[in-house]
């Protein structure tokens, strides 16, 4: 199982529809998939369509078991929402550091196994994003294509490494390029600072901006069910492919 937390502290870099197409790519691939949306804004949830049943909430209180909280999406995807009570979690003040494990040991007693497991994160640097963080084996990160995504992403490397020096050991760490303008040279001067820092951590495939992602989620479908012809399914599936040649990268 290779469990990713999706992550960017910048808000609107496109989170959450990477999780939403990759996870249904990864699905279409022929992998076991579970999507959870670790984001009170329970933008993933409404995404596949779920009328925000209690999910994520409950597991992290304690409440509920993961596979309890499963929900189906079609397609043999497995989602687990976010529920109403997920922003409670944030304001935890009691519990210590076991408060940051809690996604961690609910994965791990699941007893279902899954390929891919990916989790949305919201666009902060609180409890829900150190959830994911020390429950994540790797890490996914999706940039937008403008120079201050740039900064923001340094400074989201220094934060994980921090993390990571305290958790110890280091997380393979993905970038994807997830709302690329091709037509503009900004956009591909900006990819080449990226592919020159992070080398081939930069993954191959970059999303392009596409407002055919942007309408999928109204009616609660992914790109390979609202278009699944149009040239953003192509972008998602040749995505899923680099992650899925990841593995041997990595192993
Ligand atoms: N490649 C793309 N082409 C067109 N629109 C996109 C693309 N990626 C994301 N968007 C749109 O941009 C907006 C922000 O994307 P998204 O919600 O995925 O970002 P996010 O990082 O999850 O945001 P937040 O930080 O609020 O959770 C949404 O309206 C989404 O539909
Ligand atoms: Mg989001």
């Amino acid at each position: 199982m290779r469990t990713f937390a999706v992550i960017n502290q910048k808000g609107g870099v496109g989170k959450t529809t990477v999780t939403l197409n990759l996870s249904h790519a990864l699905a279409l691939a022929g992998n076991r998939v579970l999507a959870i949306d670790a984001d009170p804004q329970g933008h993933l949830t409404m995404a596949f369509g779920l009328e925000d049943p209690a999910g994520l909430d409950r597991v992290l209180h304690g409440e509920a078991r993961m596979q309890d909280a499963f929900s189906e999406a079609g397609n043999g995807l497995k989602v687990v929402a976010a529920g109403e009570h997920l922003q409670e979690v944030e304001n935890l003040n009691q519990g210590g550091a076991e408060r940051g494990w809690r996604l961690q040991r609910a994965l791990a007693a699941m007893d279902e196994p899954f390929d891919f497991v990916l989790i949305d994160c919201p666009p902060s640097a609180g409890l829900l994003g150190m959830n994911a963080i020390i429950a994540a084996d790797e890490m996914l990160i999706p940039v937008a294509g403008d120079f201050l995504s740039l900064n923001g992403l340094s400074r989201l490397m220094r934060i994980l490494h921090g993390i990571e020096e305290r958790l110890g050991g280091s997380r393979p760490k993905w970038i994807v390029l997830s709302r690329f303008m091709e037509q503009r040279r900004h956009a591909r001067e900006v990819r080449d600072r990226i592919r020159e820092h992070f080398g081939s951590q930069l993954l191959e495939t970059t999303i392009r901006e596409s407002v055919v992602l942007a309408e999928s989620p109204s009616f609660g479908q992914t790109i390979f069910e609202y278009q699944p012809r149009h040239r953003a399914a192509g972008d998602f599936k040749a995505l899923a492919g680099d992650l899925m040649e990841t593995a041997t990268a990595t192993a």
